[in-house]
């Protein structure tokens, strides 16, 4: 703590760029692909780096390795262009040096003619703050050095393609650029956005910006071949001339032309290449609608208007790389002290594991925010469209105990209110909250087949969450729920029968004897878990019977299990697998597994299966395949040996760049193959990776679990171990955000919520929708095709309408699109301050909009929002407005 400022100051970023430049002489980690924009579940950008490909001229893709994300970046050198990302034409490839891979950026190293460069994909990761943490962009940076020691014409190039809005080439677009006061801004979405979509987002809005305080700067949207040619021609410097009529079209048009988003700058002549940032965005908003109430993004409660966040992003950029350079310089000086294997995985697993979730809050009648109503969902990524997999949440527990222990809690909520609620019957823990995302329907089906899995889960994350956080509010609130599971553990955890873990369904790891003696020590675990939340609430009748119960089902359990020396993995069979599951008790601190189970595992996993190139399969019933999430978690319960040899393992298959797939959690031990691109589940880009922290979780200290008074009495607090000066939750949270950060945080909502009582005293008794209307110049397109303006400037006076939101809690997008645009160039002449809206520029073609338009876009937005807060909150009929159906 006492380093914070120090760690933020530029001489650790002097030790930094010392300290890693060793490493991208030598590159010895090798992913078969590396993340590039990764920050939640349908923004998640990666680069093919398969051997035998260049990853200098490969088009990024989307996680799933089944969809092009057009992306292109060129670098010009006195007069000839180079590409230093995707496959554009025309122009050379940069010759590919090194990949170098830390928590929050991959760094392409190239050279293009005379220019050394350093292309920085940054990924924030924002431990405690979780407006940072929920705003879906990312940075890329450029930094270059002439290596012949003369200076150069040098002209910078970035576009994004309406690829990143959809699946389908043939699906239409329409786009339009924005100014804010530091920053330019194009967007593109659907003009039929649906929020029913597989992997890829139907109903998002792309972003591409740059910060607008830079010289020479000139933003268009054009045709791909007319853009990139213009800025590749011969010559030093650049003209890029719009040659798009209006501002929609397709995907790829009938001339087979993409209409791309570019951002272009002339750095002039110069050796130097300092720091030159773009940021991409996916935004999808509402998130999903849960319990009948729309859900947005956390961050908005920090900003009235998408600009407005994009602004803070562009001009937080500085100190968002220096808070991500000390984050990896934490987290990597951490796994120093394991092995150098032990930090490639920790680096390569934390984007993912963040980006599988999204952050919400839930919106008021007013349009303001429930700040207490905090509720996380994660997709289950790379294996299906289930909504907070309990098993996922389990696996990425050690990273979220490293990072950010309350993002437990927030997983956690919606899946205990859910069940807690009448919807819910079933006596054991459902499986998630239902299928598919973003639409979450509850899940109040017969799943008694993971029973013992998901009871065990949840009992293990929710005391998981509790030591690890301090916030025993869970506890409080849903202690009897809680307790239906410990009492279902009891009289199912032993024995179970033809139960199994969630992952062995569909997914080639084969269960196919009963009584997996890995699912009845969870269970078992669990148990004691729930002694010991029974203690925090005081319950020691409780504590006792749970205590008890674990204790006596411990022996039988051993019994059964440990028969000459040997750890079965199914009661009766010589079979033998990773008891993964003792983790659990080792995390929660509980003691409930005896010694000598864990030396006894150990000595198996280090002597008995032979090791094979990629680790050791899961179990002798398993089919050779195995799972990197559950690895990790066997090698932090066992000795340092044993650790070493299983984390090699792993390590030999996330370094394999000949099998493909964003860091997948499954695959064969000897082939190294998964199920392979497109067959699913594959696990690629799994949040289960955050299993990789397993042996950080371990030194995460115990903090005193305080259960808040319902109410607002004195609260009981249980002293559960003292809470240690190596807490490594504290120590990121409060080191990289620092105070000061949670200060302007706080004056943050403080500012918003005063502004929004503002509004909502000069909004008195609003109770129905109030008539929009539509600036001039505006197009407003609400989702359905039909309803598009044929022309781009005709005006048009909406009601805005909702449309019908599905049954029960199923998701309706009060959102659609709603795009102004104004096709057109930026250019440095054209980007005077946006006081005149309907401009014609230059080129002849309208002129961009202006920061106004889109507070009005929001504006609009949150009146929709009220509209089905009212809906959903008062029981107005919920029929669509005529016209609409
Ligand atoms: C693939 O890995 C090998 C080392 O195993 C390395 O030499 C090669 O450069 C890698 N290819 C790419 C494209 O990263
Ligand atoms: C990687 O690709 C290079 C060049 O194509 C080839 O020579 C080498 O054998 C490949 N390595 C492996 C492990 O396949
Ligand atoms: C690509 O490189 C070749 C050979 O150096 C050169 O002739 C050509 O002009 C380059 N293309 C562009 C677009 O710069
Ligand atoms: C976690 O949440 C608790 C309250 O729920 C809060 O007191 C604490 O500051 C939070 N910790 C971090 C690191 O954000
Ligand atoms: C690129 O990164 C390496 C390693 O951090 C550093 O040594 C080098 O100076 C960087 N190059 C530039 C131009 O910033
Ligand atoms: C095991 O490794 C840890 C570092 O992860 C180290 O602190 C500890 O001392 C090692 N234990 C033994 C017995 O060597
Ligand atoms: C599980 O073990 C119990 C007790 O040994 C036995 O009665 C039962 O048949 C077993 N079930 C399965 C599916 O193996
Ligand atoms: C476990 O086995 C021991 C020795 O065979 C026996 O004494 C004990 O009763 C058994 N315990 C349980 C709970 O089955
Ligand atoms: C951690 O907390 C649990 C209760 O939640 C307690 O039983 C245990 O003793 C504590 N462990 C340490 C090392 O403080």
């Amino acid at each position: 703590m006492l380093c914070r400022r120090t760690l933020i100051s530029l001489g650790i970023l002097q030790f930094w760029s010392n300290w890693i430049a060793p490493a991208l002489a030598q590159q010895t980690f090798f992913p078969s692909a590396v993340p590039l924009a990764v920050r939640t579940p349908t923004f998640s950008c990666w680069l093919d780096t398969r051997n035998g490909s260049n990853p200098m001229s490969t088009w990024p893709q989307f996680w799933n390795d089944q969809h092009v994300l057009g992306w292109a970046g060129y670098i010009k050198v006195d007069g000839m262009a180079y590409h230093w990302l995707g496959q554009p034409i025309p122009g050379n490839a940069s010759t590919w040096l090194a990949t170098t891979v830390t928590p929050t950026r991959t760094i392409l190293t190239v050279q293009a003619g005379p220019m050394r460069l350093n292309v920085t994909f940054l990924s924030p990761i924002e431990p405690g703050d979780w407006a940072r943490q929920s705003f879906p962009f990312s940075y890329v940076y450029l930094d270059g050095k002439a290596t012949d020691g003369q200076s150069h014409s040098i002209q910078l190039y970035s576009d994004i393609s309406g690829e990143w809005v959809t699946n389908d080439f043939g699906t239409g677009i329409q786009w339009s650029s924005s100014q804010t006061s530091n920053t330019v801004f194009h967007q593109v979405g659907s003009t039929t956005p649906t929020n029913a979509f597989k992997d890829m987002a139907e109903d998002a809005i792309a972003y591409h910006a740059i910060s607008s305080v830079q010289p020479n700067l000139v933003s268009v949207v054009g045709t791909d071949q007319a853009l990139r040619s213009q800025f590749t021609a011969a010559g030093e410097g650049f003209t890029l001339t719009a040659d798009l009529a209006g501002n929609v079209g397709n995907v790829r048009g009938n001339d087979g032309k993409f209409p791309v988003l570019a951002h272009a700058l002339n750095l002039g002549t110069t050796d130097t290449i300092t720091t030159v940032a773009w940021a991409v965005g996916v935004v999808r908003d509402p998130i999903l609608t849960f319990a009948g109430v729309p859900r947005r993004a956390y961050y908005w409660s920090q900003h009235g208007t998408v600009s407005d966040a994009i602004d803070a992003f562009m001009t937080d950029f500085p100190a968002a790389r220096a808070r991500a350079i000390a984050l990896d310089q934490k987290i990597l000086q951490d796994a120093a002290a394991v092995s150098p294997e032990y930090a490639d995985l920790v680096s390569l697993a934390t984007r993912q594991a963040m980006a599988g979730m999204e952050i919400t809050l839930s919106t008021l009648p007013d349009g303001s925010f429930n700040m207490s109503d905090v509720k996380a969902f994660m997709k289950d990524v790379g294996n299906s469209q289930r909504v907070n997999p309990t098993e996922a949440i389990y696996a990425a527990l050690p990273a979220f105990m490293y990072l950010d222990a309350n993002i437990t809690g927030a997983l956690l909520e919606p899946l205990l209110e859910y069940q807690g609620s009448s919807s819910y019957s079933n006596s054991y823990a459902a499986p998630d909250l239902g299928t598919p995302f973003p639409s979450v329907p509850g899940n109040p089906g017969n799943n008694v087949m993971y029973g013992v899995e998901n009871s065990g889960n949840m009992l293990i994350l929710v005391l998981a969450h509790a030591q690890s956080s301090g916030d025993g509010s869970l506890i409080g609130k849903y202690y009897d729920l809680l307790k239906r599971w410990g009492d279902y553990l009891i009289s199912n955890a032993l024995i179970p029968g033809q139960q199994t873990p969630a992952d062995a369904r569909d997914t080639g790891l084969a269960q196919t004897h009963g009584n997996i003696t890995n699912l009845a020590l969870k269970g078992i675990i669990a148990i004691q878990a729930m002694a010991e939340i029974s203690q925090v609430m005081g319950q020691t009748a409780d504590e006792q019977k749970y205590e008890t119960a674990a204790k006596s089902l411990m022996q039988s359990w051993i019994n059964l299990t440990s028969v000459s020396g040997q750890l079965r993995w199914t009661y009766g069979a010589s079979t033998f697998g990773l008891m993964y599951n003792l983790l659990a008790d080792k995390l929660l601190k509980l003691n409930v597994v005896p010694a000598s189970i864990y030396t006894t595992e150990a000595s198996i996993l280090s002597n008995n299966p032979p090791q094979q190139a990629f680790g050791i399969a899961l179990s002798s019933d398993s089919n050779s395949n195995t799972r990197s999430d559950w690895t990790l978690f066997s090698a932090a319960a066992a000795d340092n040996h044993t650790r070493d040899l299983l984390i090699s393992g792993v390590h030999n298959h996330a370094s394999s760049n000949l099998t493909g797939g964003a860091f997948p959690t499954l695959y064969n031990v000897q082939t190294g193959q998964g199920p392979g691109v497109g067959a699913s589940p594959n696990g690629f880009a799994s949040p289960a990776q955050g299993a990789m922290f397993s042996v950080f979780a371990l030194n995460v200290a115990n903090k005193t679990v305080v259960v808040p008074s319902p109410a607002g009495s004195a609260p009981p607090a249980s002293s559960s171990g003292v809470p240690s000066a190596k807490s490594n939750a504290g120590a990121i949270a409060g080191g990289v955000v620092g105070g000061v950060a949670v200060l302007l945080l706080l004056g943050g909502v403080a500012i918003f919520l005063r502004r929004r009582r503002g509004q909502r005293d000069r909004n008195d008794g609003l109770e129905a929708p109030r008539p929009y209307q539509a600036p001039p110049n505006m197009v407003a397109v609400f989702g359905d095709s039909s309803l598009a303006p044929t022309s781009p400037s005709s005006n048009s006076n909406h009601v805005p309408p909702s449309r019908a939101p599905g049954a029960g809690l199923s998701f309706a997008s009060p959102k659609a699109a709603l795009m102004s645009g104004v096709p057109g160039s930026l250019g440095p002449e054209s980007m005077s301050p946006p006081a005149s809206s309907h401009q014609p520029s230059s080129s002849g073609v309208g002129s961009s909009v202006s920061r106004g338009t889109d507070e009005l876009r929001s504006e609009m937005e949150r009146l929709r929002y009220e509209v089905e807060q009212l809906r959903a909150t008062q029981g107005v009929p919920q029929e669509a407005p005529p016209g609409y159906d």
